[in-house]
């Protein structure tokens, strides 16, 4: 068994050697074996790993941490550049966050800043042991509580590849990209349990070009989250469940919120409390939404499958004034399954700024409760219905 995973991690490596050595010429390994790391599960890596990346950074060329298949607990480290020439960090193995969340003096576990041309990969896992965490009383809420680290974080890295990554168990979101351009996530692997709070998945703000394909999130909170400032993104077969859906928002806290330009194509949401999302609380903020495509899509089971909600109020209660963000040119196309709630499609809008140019083409939502069909419910939209509808359009 381990011979064997030890010898397909070989092939998954050497194969990538190639890929790189073909596309970039030579890569400079640096291998955290050679700096002292014990991959025992239970002595504290970061300085070994800090050393490493240090060298593989400077390294006038293309360097890569090389991080072989074994257990390594590690506190909070920060990867920084800028480096000297691309760099990597191939993760074959197991990294383990310290269970208790006092242990964290920062707001991320792994964190990586400043890098441009920036490889993650390797098929490893970061396990971010957030058991303890999620039963501290509402920790984030609360300032005599430890911070809770995110597991990843990104923050202005550019023109990056995250491939074969793995997040078990954050304590806080799993992965957050914030300031970054042109940052590509495949195969990425999510999980920890619908009951854990506030464990988004993948949480985007502030940045442009980002692409998210080939992945599965299952959580406690959003599966994905696009918070203001960020354009576009294209995120593509995607399984979501469990989890709240993928959400644009939530928005309209601050003046001058922006959300442009989201494409979420070819997904599935199974047993989600929510599909697809955008929500801004009732609060008089100026801001704007605009120009969402939402094509191809299967819900199994999803309470809210498609809702915009500019009353979004996850506390009540909540100040009910109307929203000043406007919403614009909001398109789903060819959504279908199946509906937990009565109410399948819920577009609520502002009072004060109608949304605009909302069209829904090809829905078709189904229910099995016992108080009949599914319906749409809307208010203050401006826009059109086409082709097949389930339930019956409100527009
Ligand atoms: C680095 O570590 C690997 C694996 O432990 C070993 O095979 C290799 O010889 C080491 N390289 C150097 C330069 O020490
Ligand atoms: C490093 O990789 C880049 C592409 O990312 C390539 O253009 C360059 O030639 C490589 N440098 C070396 C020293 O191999
Ligand atoms: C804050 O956290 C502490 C320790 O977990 C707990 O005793 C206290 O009740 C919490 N306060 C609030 C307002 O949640
Ligand atoms: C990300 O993917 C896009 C589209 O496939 C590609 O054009 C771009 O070069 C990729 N960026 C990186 C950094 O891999
Ligand atoms: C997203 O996909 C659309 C349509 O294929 C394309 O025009 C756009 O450039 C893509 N954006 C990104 C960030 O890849
Ligand atoms: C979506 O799935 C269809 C059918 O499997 C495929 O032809 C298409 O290329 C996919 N699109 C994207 C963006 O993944
Ligand atoms: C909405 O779409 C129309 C047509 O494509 C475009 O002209 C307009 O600028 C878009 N609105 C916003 C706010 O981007
Ligand atoms: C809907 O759009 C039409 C055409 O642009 C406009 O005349 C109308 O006032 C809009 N309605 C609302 C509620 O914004």
């Amino acid at each position: 068994m381990g011979s064997k995973l030890a010898f397909g991690w070989a092939c998954l490596l050497t194969s990538l050697m190639v890929l790189v050595t073909e596309v970039r010429g030579q890569v400079k390994f640096f291998n955290v074996m050679n700096y002292s790391a014990v991959a025992d599960g239970a002595t504290d890596n970061s300085q070994a790993f800090l050393k490493v990346w240090k060298e593989a950074c400077e390294w006038k060329g293309n360097g890569s941490v090389l991080i072989p298949p074994g257990s390594y607990m590690v506190n909070s480290v920060r990867f920084e550049g800028p480096c000297k020439g691309s760099v990597g960090v191939v993760i074959g193995g197991l990294l383990k966050a310290p269970a208790d969340p006092s242990k964290f003096s920062t707001d991320s576990w792994i964190n990586f800043r400043y890098i441009d041309q920036l490889t993650v990969s390797g098929g490893g896992t970061l396990d971010g042991q957030g058991q303890v965490a999620w039963g501290l009383n509402d920790c984030n809420k609360n300032s005599s509580c430890p911070r809770l680290p995110t597991t990843l974080r990104f923050d202005f890295v550019t023109n990056a590849w995250i491939d074969h990554v793995s997040s078990l168990n954050s304590k806080n979101n799993h992965i957050v990209i914030f300031g970054c351009e042109n940052l590509n996530m495949t195969h990425i692997y999510i999980s920890a349990p619908a009951n854990s709070p506030n464990t988004d998945g993948i949480k985007i703000g502030s940045s442009h070009g980002i692409r998210i394909s080939s992945s599965t999130i299952g959580t406690g909170d959003d599966c994905i989250a696009m918070l203001s400032g960020t354009k576009d993104v294209n995120i593509s077969n995607v399984f979501c469940g469990p989890g709240h859906g993928i959400s644009i928002g939530s928005l309209g806290k601050n003046n001058g919120d922006n959300v442009d330009g989201v494409l979420v194509q070819n997904c599935t949401f199974r047993g989600t409390s929510d599909g697809v999302r955008i929500k801004t609380w009732a609060f008089p903020s100026l801001g704007t939404a605009s120009n969402f495509i939402f094509q191809d899509i299967f819900m199994d089971q999803v309470g809210n499958p498609i809702i915009l909600d500019q009353e979004y109020c996850p506390y009540p209660p909540c100040s009910q004034q109307t929203s000043l963000l406007q919403i614009s040119n909001v398109t789903y196309i060819n959504i279908w399954g199946s509906s937990s709630a009565k109410v399948a499609v819920t577009l609520r809008c502002s009072a004060s700024k109608p949304c605009q140019n909302v069209v829904l083409e090809d829905i078709n939502l189904g229910y099995r409760g016992r108080d009949g069909p599914v319906t749409a419910l809307c208010s203050h939209v401006n826009g059109s219905a086409n082709g097949h509808q389930s339930p019956p359009p409100c527009i």
